[in-house]
């Protein structure tokens, strides 16, 4: 038994294996469950009972002894394999990197705010679900006005726990159905002067087609101060749009009705695709609507508590899918929230 293990261990001193496969076959040559060790130390339960002392040492020490070299080059093969460099080709192209780009009803919106901004407008925010006081009632809107009813307005159920104001006003949720809310919020916030610039998106009950959608976008004004009149609301949206759709493109405005404001308008562009000459997109008319406007009514300035014989003010509101429309032609509503890469990536290069 001495001389077998002399043997082996003399074989095993000289062990190089080149490849993890050869360092396997030592394993189970050695160290499997029918290898070397295992015959050997059958082999021991057949000696006398005074070599077994001398023997048990022996052989337990050759185990520790191979067990040990395949662990050293176990570790090794390891070690080599995850330094290992991978094979690179260096003559392959590259994986280009996919970028992403702005959503088209951004990249408006982005552009109204830079106009207004250049003539002192601030940013403001409102939350999207809305009580009825700041999305109506102080806004003018008489109790029986038709755009309170269900046909326009996604009402929201109010929980128990919400029901503890004893103003009704305050009461019911909608989902806010325009932007006006915020010119609520705002003045009830602070005093006048105010020249702030609102974006949000807003709901409204409709069937979803080409031209219309239950969501969309809108950006609102507002300017409160002393001895704002017509001619500053109409000076500040010609330059607006001037600015957006390039000199030259006219303006007018025609008479209208929102409860919030008196009087109101509504102001149309000349076509910016067939200028004035008319065509598909103005319906032959020549002009094309792109917002709401007026003079703040004094009810809702006094609403929210601003003296309406010393302030005045105007507001107006836009879509922004519409002005968008106008910009890069687009027909149809439904493009903007399909997430349709191939309709998206058109607008990759217009970084603003
Ligand atoms: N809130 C109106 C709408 O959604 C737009 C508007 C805003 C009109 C401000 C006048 C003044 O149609």
């Amino acid at each position: 038994m001495q001389s077998k293990i002399n043997q082996y261990k003399a074989e095993i001193a000289v062990f190089k294996p080149t490849s993890s496969i050869e360092l396997e076959t030592f394993r189970i040559r050695f160290l499997g469950t029918k290898g070397i060790l295992k015959d050997l130390f059958d082999d021991f339960k057949s000696v006398s009972a005074d070599d077994k002392k001398i023997f048990g040492k022996v052989l337990n020490e050759f185990k520790q002894y191979t067990e040990g070299i395949y662990q050293q080059f176990k570790d090794n093969f390891e070690l080599g394999e995850s330094t290992q460099k991978p094979h690179i080709d260096y003559t392959l192209p590259g994986i280009g990197l996919e970028t992403g780009g702005r959503h088209p009803l951004n990249l408006v919106r982005k552009e109204i705010i830079a106009i207004f901004k250049r003539l002192g407008f601030i940013l403001a925010e409102g939350p999207e679900i809305e009580d009825d006081w700041h999305n109506f009632s102080a806004l003018n809107f008489p109790e029986e006005h038709p755009a309170r009813d269900m046909q326009d307005t996604f009402f929201v159920a109010t929980p128990q726990s919400y029901q503890n104001n004893e103003d009704k006003t305050k009461n019911t949720y909608a989902l806010r159905t325009h932007t006006s809310s915020v010119q609520v919020r705002l003045m009830e916030a602070g005093k006048p002067p105010f020249r702030a610039l609102m974006p949000g998106r807003v709901y409204r009950n409709e069937a979803i087609s080409a031209r219309a959608h239950c969501f969309f976008h809108q950006v609102e004004g507002l300017y409160v101060d002393e001895k704002v009149s017509f001619a500053d609301l109409k000076q500040t949206l010609y330059y607006f749009v001037q600015e957006l759709y390039g000199e030259g493109t006219k303006v007018r405005f025609r008479p209208s009705y929102f409860p919030f404001t008196e009087p109101s308008a509504e102001m149309d562009i000349s076509c910016t695709i067939c200028k004035g000459s008319g065509c598909q997109m103005c319906k032959q008319s020549g002009w094309v609507e792109i917002l709401g406007c007026g003079m703040i009514d004094p009810n809702v300035l006094e609403n929210v508590g601003i003296d309406s014989k010393k302030y005045s003010g105007f507001a107006f509101g836009m879509g922004i899918e519409r002005i968008t429309n106008l910009k890069y032609q687009i027909r149809d509503l439904r493009l903007f929230s399909e997430n349709d890469a191939r309709f998206l990536k058109q607008f990759q290069s217009e970084i603003i």
